[in-house]
């Protein structure tokens, strides 16, 4: 992919799943990776896989959801790789998993403080080194629950609605500045996230058996799925929620 050599790339949640595995596809294609994780351990894992097959990464432990960390995070980067080119907001958890009147106030707030603050967080203080080069990528990872409702739950639901929102405020804001912005909605996707969900009599198990890719997705499917966006050859595209769920929403 065209303009990811050399690129100095944070992705948020790096430490497992989705992240790991973006973090791991973009150091193929040459990108420097800050493997920012609240988790600094599961960060740390990732960047020995990077750094063992030839790759430039380091480990920064990062709460996206407190304001403080991503400053520290951002000013890590910048002292360690002096820019930032690109930033995965991937950071994600899941919430009670109950109906709404059975949701605690703690679930919501905590829900909403990683999954749609941590990217409005990271954003903020990535954003005036985009600027000052005229030049950036911001790729959010929502999921299709910001499409419809589901299984997932009010918290995350409405949490990824809302980094479809902020994802297009972000295009709208910074798109003639230079700085592009772009979603992906992934469906159910095998990490340790949807550990419990991927099996016979999973919430998501029929709806994802009878769409038309008859399969969960893998890691992979979504990394290069960051790769292509992160990458110039993507440079038409702003603003939108991509899905890639096999199909799985298209009824
Ligand atoms: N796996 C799926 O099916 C699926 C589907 C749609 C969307 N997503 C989204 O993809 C993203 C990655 O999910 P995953 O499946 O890889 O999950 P995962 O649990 O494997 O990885 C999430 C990572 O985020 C980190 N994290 C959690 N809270 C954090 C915080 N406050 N600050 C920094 N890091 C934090 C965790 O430590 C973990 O390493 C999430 O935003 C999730 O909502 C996943």
């Amino acid at each position: 992919m065209q303009g990811l050599a050399g690129k100095v790339v944070i992705i948020t949640g790096a430490g497992s799943g989705l992240g790991r595995e973006s973090a791991i596809e973009l150091a193929k294609e040459g990108s420097r990776i800050a493997v920012a994780d609240v988790n600094l351990a599961g960060a740390q894992e990732t960047v020995a896989t990077i750094t063992a097959a030839g790759g430039d990464a380091f480990a920064l432990e990062a709460d996206v959801s407190k304001s403080a960390s991503v400053q520290k995070m951002i000013a890590g980067v910048l002292d360690h790789y002096g820019t930032i080119d690109i930033l995965v907001n991937n950071a994600g958890v899941v919430g009670q998993l109950l109906p709404v009147h059975e949701v605690s106030e703690e679930s919501w707030d905590f829900v909403q403080g990683v999954d749609m603050k941590g990217v409005f967080l990271c954003s903020k203080y990535a954003i005036p080194t985009m600027l000052a080069k005229g030049k950036g990528v911001i790729i959010n990872i929502a999921s299709v629950s910001g499409f419809l409702a589901s299984a997932t739950g009010v918290e995350y639901t409405a949490a990824k609605h809302g980094v479809t929102g902020l994802t297009k405020q972000l295009a709208y804001d910074y798109g003639h500045k230079g700085i592009r912005s772009i979603a992906i909605g992934p469906g159910v996707i095998e990490t340790p996230l949807t550990s419990e969900w991927t099996c016979e009599g999973g919430p998501f198990h029929e709806l994802t058996m009878e769409a038309p890719a008859g399969r969960y997705g893998r890691a992979i499917d979504v990394a290069r799925l960051v790769v292509f966006l992160a990458s110039d050859e993507a440079d038409f595209m702003h603003g939108h929620t991509i899905p890639i769920d096999g199909g799985s929403i298209i009824r």
